[in-house]
């Protein structure tokens, strides 16, 4: 192993910036040669890979986003794309990637080995959360804390017209971020894809609510869920209490940006450290995370398909501390 690549890939997440510096740190303190590539897989299709050392990535643990960016590509989920790929790969005489990303991510870099043979280590960049082999995912403290901040305004205007409001927060397939925001937030109700939404229920909850004269309740609603977002689940619950008079925040892309909580930046220095390591080691096709606050390796194809429950007692839990 002589000279790596490092790419972050599909949705930025906070930390990523934090995970390239340790990858880029580490592979120099090694003795590697170390790469990065612009757009992830995009950039590796296109040939956009441009040598980087320890300056490169100064002052930048604490910065949001990516600097080397990142993009969803279509192209690599193709054959001809990854072998275009693969050819810039060998024209520059790279021996390992890391890939910091999400299920995409890991889904493209085990195609790409199984292809090529290259060696390649996923490093967990997402704040979805939902990658299995690792407790915590970079970015998902951040996200979690930025969208509770929202939470407490909303609940400080909602409170004030004593009204309920339904949140939307990111989570395509996973209901992590719904469950932590919700429980800390001290929501009436939390609705996750993990869980089937009982509307009848929901409205049982948010009635109980209004009959003790409740100053507000706030619904806390993972995007992915099974009723839909939260203008779908208002419009239906609407059909049966057409008194209802909520409003609706989509918080979105508000969680993917701002500067990396303590968390995140720590885990994000240890796995891309032992990203680099790994592939010192020979370690290929492998995802690292921290389980039990030690350094953990799984496939990548388990990182994505094996299931990291949520734990589901927190839904019980918010209805019955609402109470
Ligand atoms: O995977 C991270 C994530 O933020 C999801 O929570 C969300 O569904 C998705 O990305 C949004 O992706 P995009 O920014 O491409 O619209």
């Amino acid at each position: 192993m002589e000279k790596i690549a490092v790419l972050t890939s599909g949705g930025d997440a906070p930390g990523m910036n934090a995970c390239i510096r340790a990858v880029v740190r580490t592979a120099c303190y090694k003795g590697l040669e170390i790469y990065g590539v612009e757009r992830g897989y995009q950039g590796l299709i296109d040939g956009m890979l441009f040598p980087m050392e320890s300056k490169s990535v100064s002052n930048i643990i604490q910065r949001g986003g990516t600097i080397i960016k990142t993009a969803r590509c279509k192209a690599f989920e193709t054959p001809d794309g990854r072998r275009l790929a693969f050819e810039n790969i060998q024209e520059k005489e790279i021996d390992g990637i890391i890939a910091i990303g999400g299920n995409g991510t890991y889904t493209g870099a085990a195609y790409f080995y199984e292809e090529f043979g290259i060696p390649i280590i996923g490093a967990p960049g997402t704040i979805d959360n939902d990658l299995f082999g690792t407790d915590y995912t970079i970015g998902y403290d951040t996200a979690i804390n930025t969208a509770l901040d929202a939470i407490d305004k909303i609940r400080d205007t909602a409170d004030s017209n004593d009204r309920t409001f339904f949140v939307e927060v990111m989570g395509r397939d996973a209901g992590y971020i719904a469950l932590d925001v919700g429980l800390s937030g001290g929501a009436e109700a939390i609705l996750v894809p993990e869980a089937h939404t009982d509307l009848d229920h929901l409205i049982a909850i948010l009635q109980k609510g209004w009959g003790r004269k409740k100053g507000s309740q706030l619904v806390v609603v993972a995007e992915g869920d099974d009723e839909g977002g939260v203008f779908e689940i208002v419009k239906k619950i609407k059909v049966k209490v057409p008194s209802l008079d909520p409003r609706m925040v989509v918080l979105g892309h508000i969680q993917r940006g701002g500067s990396p909580t303590a968390r995140d930046r720590v885990l994000a220095s240890r796995v891309g450290a032992a990203a680099v390591q790994a592939l010192i080691d020979g370690k290929t096709n492998v995802a690292v995370g921290i389980v039990n606050d030690q350094i953990h390796f799984v496939s990548l194809k388990d990182a994505v398909e094996k299931k990291k429950p949520v734990n589901a007692k927190f839904l019980e839990l918010a209805e019955i501390l609402s109470t």
